[in-house]
């Protein structure tokens, strides 16, 4: 396994909009084995995407279970991941490791559907809210060239300096 470069803001690169991903096999799964022990170097990362790494594929990961009292799933691995279903929307603060010095409010959906394989290939389907659902529309997100920073309402009011990501 290996901790991979993050690309950050203002990589273009950040803005392909990645492939999906045809073949489940050991390349796959050692993509996603690099990603997690990227995911879990960044302190306090409750999610990555391929793209964040140069990588150009459907392929998030996502764990929020660090945070208490919440409803979710715990770590889930996302391939070809598909929003089905939005409903209600509420403001939340988010932070992204491709870009470390700024938290920026946005507004996401309260509530989700998804539809996403796992490592092998198996289709599920997923209901998601607040928080949980907030980290998958933000990391798929990344899948199609965007960054939170693209979602605020107004970078003047919505945007907050960070000395030090965390
Ligand atoms: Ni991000």
């Amino acid at each position: 396994m290996a901790i991979l470069n993050i690309l950050t803001y203002p990589d273009v690169r950040l803005k392909n909009i990645a492939a999906p991903v045809t073949e489940f096999d050991d390349r796959l799964r050692i993509i996603i084995a690099d990603l997690e022990e990227t995911m879990r170097a960044g302190h306090g990362s409750v999610g990555i995407a391929a793209p964040q790494v140069g990588i150009f594929e459907q392929i998030v990961i996502i764990d929020v279970s660090a945070k208490p009292k919440i409803k979710q799933h715990g770590r889930l691995v996302l391939i070809n991941p598909e929003i089905t279903k939005w409903e209600g929307f509420k403001v939340g603060r988010e932070g992204c490791m491709s870009v470390p010095d700024y938290t920026g409010n946005v507004i996401r959906a309260h509530s989700i559907q998804l539809v996403a394989q796992d490592e092998y290939g198996e289709q599920h389907e997923y209901e998601m809210d607040d928080y949980e659902a907030r980290v998958v529309q933000h990391e798929v997100d990344h899948l199609d060239g965007m960054l939170f920073i693209d979602r605020l309402v107004s970078r003047r009011h919505d945007l907050f300096k960070r000395k030090v990501y965390k």
